[in-house]
């Protein structure tokens, strides 16, 4: 036995694997479960006690010396041969699944919706291309009232061979405000009503850093028994307090609506110089971020809502606005570009 392990050990300490064929051959024929190695060991169980003592320590030191050998070869071979499958490196890095980030709007427009979630809001959804009724009669704009120019509309014409009915042809138009979401949301239902509508609205405006052909808005509606305009105060202090920090100060100014009465606009203390003056706020400390009031009797009863029984109060904001004084954005044009320089800096959450 003696003989027979001196004889294998030069034959292992001379052994130069070319290729990883040749040092599996070598693994095979001393460490494998038929080896050689396994083997001896075998011979080794017959042999007498003073030889084991003697032998068991050759014995082992021939097993560490033929695994150290193919511990040294083992990763000189490995991307070549455990790794090869039908011709692919499986060493490679893998295609990276690069994830995306969230558009600032969307962010924004989240953190809204959360706000009012927690004042028991539910969101509700209409469509872009609205009729006459849903984007201004249900909301009192007569018909030649100038109000109607308030909002530069896009009228358009009913898709040929689609099912329009047929009273409201050429009425069509693409919603200039969110507020179309409310009616049909009170016609479909029952008070009380506690929503908030954002989307898409469009405006026949030309295109610059200040203005835009589309934008978007976020509309609130609260409906029930004795909803005053101290609610709605109320309501968007809180929502203010919540998205900008405690301590932003509001103001509300009387406005005009058609669908209101009365109807306010609501300021905030200039986030970005904290009231002192900027750009932003052209130096007035002051920036208006939404439209409310509270809901006219007449619109309450257009969409079949006692007005005796019922009152409420809506608002209306632009999410560009609120991103604007958020991340401070001068241009209004970012948002639609698609610019990855662009959106890459708000890859702020991945969800
Ligand atoms: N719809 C109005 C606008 O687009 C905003 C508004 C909504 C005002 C609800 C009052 C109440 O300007």
């Amino acid at each position: 036995m003696q003989s027979k392990i001196s004889q294998y050990t030069s034959e292992i300490e001379a052994f130069e694997p070319k290729t990883a064929e040749e040092l599996e051959a070598f693994r095979i024929k001393f460490l494998g479960t038929k080896g050689i190695i396994k083997d001896l060991f075998d011979e080794f169980k017959a042999v007498s006690p003073e030889e084991k003592r003697v032998l068991g320590k050759v014995l082992n030191q021939f097993k560490q010396l033929a695994e150290a050998k193919f511990n040294d070869f083992k990763d000189s071979f490995s991307g070549e041969s455990q790794n090869k499958a039908d011709g692919e490196d499986l060493t490679l890095p893998g295609e990276g699944f690069e994830l995306g980030g969230r558009h600032p709007l969307s962010l924004v427009r989240k953190e809204i919706v959360e706000i009012f979630k927690r004042l028991g809001f539910v969101v509700a959804e209409g469509p872009e291309i609205e009729d006459d009724w849903h984007n201004f009669s249900a909301l009192n704009f007569p018909e030649e009232h100038p109000a109607r120019d308030m909002q530069d509309t896009f009228f358009v014409a009913p898709i040929p061979g689609e099912n329009v009915d047929q009273e409201k042809k050429g009425e069509y138009a693409l919603r200039t405000h969110t507020s179309s979401v409310q009616v049909r949301l009170m016609e479909a239902g029952k008070p009380p009503f506690r929503a908030l509508m954002p989307g898409r609205v469009y405006r026949n405006e030309a295109i610059s850093a200040r203005a835009h052909c589309f934008f978007h808005q976020v509309e609130g509606l609260y409906v029930d028994e004795n909803v005053s305009f101290a609610d709605l105060k109320q309501t968007l202090y809180y929502f203010v307090q919540e998205l900008y920090g405690e301590g932003t100060k509001v103001r509300f100014r009387p406005s005009y609506f058609p669908f209101t009465e009365p109807s306010a606009e609501m300021d905030i203390s200039c986030t970005i110089c904290k009231g002192a003056g900027c750009q932003m706020c052209k130096y007035t400390g002051w920036v208006e971020i939404l439209g409310c009031g509270m809901i006219d009797p007449n619109v309450l009863e257009n969409v079949g809502i006692d007005s005796k029984k019922y009152t409420g109060f809506a608002f209306g904001m632009g999410i560009e606005r609120i991103t604007n004084l958020k991340y401070q954005i001068k241009d209004l044009r970012l948002f639609s570009e698609n610019d990855i320089r662009f959106l890459k800096q708000f890859q702020t959450e991945i969800i």
